[in-house]
């Protein structure tokens, strides 16, 4: 598993034997060449190392998102593209975001190869550092790409660590990591980033709007999570999101719907510890389930949904 994904592979890689397998993996494909691997998994964001092409292909991405997302992402996440003046042009300059960021929150984007191990993942989140993959995907890879490239992480993940309240919730999501590892809990957490970081929606006057950097930094969920009748979109519940299977290979068949990051920060405050054990004890919840108890917004016609197993 890997939190830093919103990707199949990634996220379901057990450490030992696959980690040393993808850094190979990484290095046959060039993405370490000439890089020094820190022991904390990062390298020199290789800025020499952008070709004309995937300054095009950022570009166009970042173009068709922006425009797309006006009215479909949350207000905090436009006003961290802004605050942060993110590039449209080129690959962006690590270094440059981070003045930025650094003074607004006190995070930081450090450039991986890809791939790290879970603890290394959750120590540098304890310590605001947000691991980014340098790489851009290729041309062939616009709409959907297996592991996170430079587009997903930065402007999927960064423009909302400006905000302070969601910042926290990040340092703090690396400190229980760190803890979760150590309870053997890591597959309910997951679940926590997987439903909130990467694929959550938030409810404003305005209406639902996307905040999740899996959604912002897909065309298709973008409209997908909030136009589609087919998934269903519930309010949060911590235990309950604990508990939910996830897809990794197709749009999500559930979103959760927070009213605020406040709330999303407060309801994961406190320690998780009691927590792991008693959810243990509960059958987990198919990706599409809607059982009792749950604040249903919208109950999805489950059209096009994949019969296969639910991660
Ligand atoms: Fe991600």
């Amino acid at each position: 598993m890997n939190l830093s994904a919103a990707t199949p592979e990634a996220t379901e890689a057990s450490f030992a034997g696959t980690m040393t397998a993808k850094l190979k993996e990484q290095f046959d494909a060039g993405l370490l060449s000439g890089q020094e691997l820190r022991p904390d998994f990062t390298i020199a964001q290789p800025v020499h190392r952008y070709t004309e092409t995937d300054h095009a292909i950022w570009r166009k991405l970042y173009d068709r998102q922006a425009s797309m997302l006006q009215g479909r992402v949350c207000d905090e996440f436009l006003q961290g593209l802004v605050t942060l003046g993110m590039e449209r042009d080129r690959v962006p300059e690590f270094d440059q975001l981070n003045e930025m960021l650094m003074r607004a929150t006190g995070w930081q984007i450090v450039a991986v190869p890809g791939l790290v191990p879970d603890e290394v993942f959750f120590e540098h989140l304890a310590n605001r550092r947000f691991p980014a993959s340098w790489w851009m995907r290729k041309p062939e890879q616009l709409d959907y790409l297996q592991e996170p490239d430079c587009f997903h992480d930065v402007f999927g993940h960064v423009p909302l660590l400006i905000n302070p309240v969601f910042a926290d919730y990040m340092e703090a999501y690396g400190k229980g990591g760190l803890k979760a590892a150590r309870l053997g809990a890591l597959d309910m957490l997951a679940r926590l980033y997987w439903y909130t970081v990467e694929f959550g929606l938030i409810r404003t006057p305005q209406g639902l709007r996307i905040f999740g950097a899996g959604i912002v930094s897909s065309q298709g969920e973008s409209i997908y999570s909030l136009d589609s009748a087919s998934p269903n979109r519930i309010g949060f519940d911590l235990k309950r999101i604990m508990r939910t299977r996830y897809r990794i290979d197709t749009f999500q068949k559930t979103y959760f719907v927070i009213d605020s990051f406040e709330q999303l920060f407060d309801a994961t405050g406190p320690d998780f510890t009691p927590l792991y054990p008693e959810l243990a004890a509960l059958p987990t919840l198919g990706a599409g389930d809607i059982v009792a108890g749950d604040q249903v917004i919208h109950a999805g016609n489950r059209e096009g949904w994949a019969d296969s197993d639910d991660i």
